[in-house]
């Protein structure tokens, strides 16, 4: 059970609740969704999923941070990680993998982190709220936010995240996370558009430092990678067919990259989307956090498949107005002729609370990570509801800190945008693309910073397009060919 502020301030709910007035094409929209999968398909899938969502909801509040399956990172390393681990992985979607980094090389990346912010607390900038535009951003050379206390800090190419991210380990944690995918295929005779690889791919994200004690407006239950996107697109919403339409909605593989991997994640584009297709989110941690509320981790919603097909099922039913609390599938009432997609928006990620996605019952599901140490790291599905504990108690002192990085695989569009991402960071540490489109600054003048050229490694330097990709297959030719290493 969440703290009464952490539960308090997720409870909050999305902006503008479902009201945002999409307008007519919306409305066309669910139509449209319920002509091509059925009435009756899309009814009995809702069926199925608020009544499964009850039993799973109690074997979630039960188990609480036991639901995270954690993995040591040299079983990866040795390939010995269980089936029973892996099916853990597979049911929940996240996974806590145990000292990527050994614990004191990252206690001293953190130390390192520190003296690199500070160093550069003159350049860092600046008012920033929401969709509020910095001002002077040209003037600046990193953006950080809130401005009375920071926490969240869009540098992408320190000298602590290139040793993180081009880390062996790091970079073998995402391969192994790539390959929990299916459907992977870079034979020569398919496309490259339907190509994919579990290679990994460095995609820049900025980082999290959060200072010990008090509260902080964070980041409250949602899932990225589109909203709007997911019923709008077509090939999004064929990665989804089966919760529409096949009458049994655990059908659904979360797991098949064969469509995931060209669904357009910004139809209806925005500021807050990644472009790229991340097997997984995540983050590694310099410090600890976690093992409870009050400690400033991620919290999720345990269970990748009934998560998102409720998700999915939600906009097409809306309570009885003479019963509004009841989560009773049966009663809820068809909304098929309003364009509401609840705690959904254009441009942004997709929003949840306890008043949009009752049958969640987030406040006894989100489940806060076990206790995180420095050198781990957490990943998470892309489909999967998260969100970051608002409160930070003194955790000993120290912050609590974690590095972006997620787990990128090899596809057509992945590889296009590390080019992109390649050729900014070589133009005066540009801002990778998609945070240029929120703003766009330069970390060439920072202290101490000297983009990519300390990433030593060949892995890391083929992750990140500078180096040749040592595959044969005509993706790998393909994409050797896009970054000028033919
Ligand atoms: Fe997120």
């Amino acid at each position: 059970m969440a703290s009464k502020e952490a539960e308090s301030y997720w409870n909050l709910p999305p902006k503008d609740e479902n009201n945002e007035d999409l307008g007519s094409e919306f409305t066309e929209l669910k139509k449209a969704i319920i002509a091509q999968f059925g009435r009756e398909h899309i009814r009995a899938n809702w069926l199925q999923v608020t009544r499964l969502l009850v039993e799973e909801n109690n074997r979630i509040a039960e188990a609480r941070s036991r639901a995270w399956p954690e993995v040591e990172f040299a079983d990866i390393a040795a390939g010995t990680v269980s089936k029973e681990q892996l099916k853990a992985i597979k049911h929940s979607g996240i996974i806590v993998i145990r000292n990527v980094l050994p614990k004191e090389q990252a206690k001293g990346l953190l130390t390192a982190l520190e003296a690199y912010l500070e160093q550069n607390k003159g350049s860092i900038l600046c008012e920033y709220d929401s969709q509020t535009s910095c001002q002077y951003v040209e003037d600046n050379l990193m953006i950080a936010y809130p401005e009375e206390n920071p926490w969240a800090y869009r540098t992408f190419f320190s000298p602590v995240q290139n040793t993180v991210r081009s880390h062996p380990n790091s970079l073998k944690a995402q391969h192994f996370l790539n390959n929990l995918w299916t459907g992977y295929t870079d034979s020569n005779t398919s496309s490259v558009e339907t190509s994919a690889s579990p290679f990994p791919l460095s995609y820049a994200d900025g980082l999290r430092h959060r200072r010990p004690g008090g509260f902080s407006a964070t980041v409250r239950p949602h899932i990225d990678a589109g909203s709007l996107d997911r019923w709008g697109d077509d090939t999004y919403r064929r990665y989804y067919e089966r919760i529409f339409g096949s009458g049994d909605v655990l059908t659904h593989d979360p797991w098949d990259v064969t469509y995931r991997i060209r669904a357009e994640t910004a139809k209806y584009p925005g500021w807050q989307q990644s472009t790229v297709f991340r097997a997984f989110q995540g983050w590694t941690s310099l410090s600890h956090s976690g093992g409870g509320f009050n400690k400033g981790a991620l919290a999720v919603y345990p269970s990748v498949k009934l998560g998102i097909a409720y998700v999915l099922l939600r906009p097409f039913f809306r309570p009885p107005v003479n019963n509004p609390d009841t989560l009773e599938g049966e009663v809820w009432e068809w909304d098929d002729d309003t364009p509401g997609f609840p705690g959904a928006f254009r441009g942004q990620s997709q929003q949840l609370s306890p008043s949009t996605h009752p049958h969640l019952e987030l406040s006894r599901t989100l489940t806060v990570t076990p206790q995180i140490r420095p050198g781990d790291a957490v990943f998470w599905h892309s489909d999967v509801v998260h969100a970051v504990d608002p409160l930070l108690d003194d955790n000993g002192g120290e912050s609590a800190t974690v590095l972006y990085i997620p787990a990128v695989p090899l596809t057509q569009t992945n590889l296009r945008y590390i080019k992109e991402q390649r050729d900014a960071i070589l133009h005066r540490g540009e801002t990778p693309p998609d945070f240029a489109r929120q703003q766009k600054t330069y970390e060439e003048g920072l202290v101490g910073w000297h983009g990519v050229s300390d990433v030593a490694n060949v892995e890391a330097q083929q992750a990140l397009g500078l180096a040749k990709l040592p595959g044969e297959s005509a993706l790998f030719e393909w994409a050797n060919d896009i970054l000028g290493h033919a």
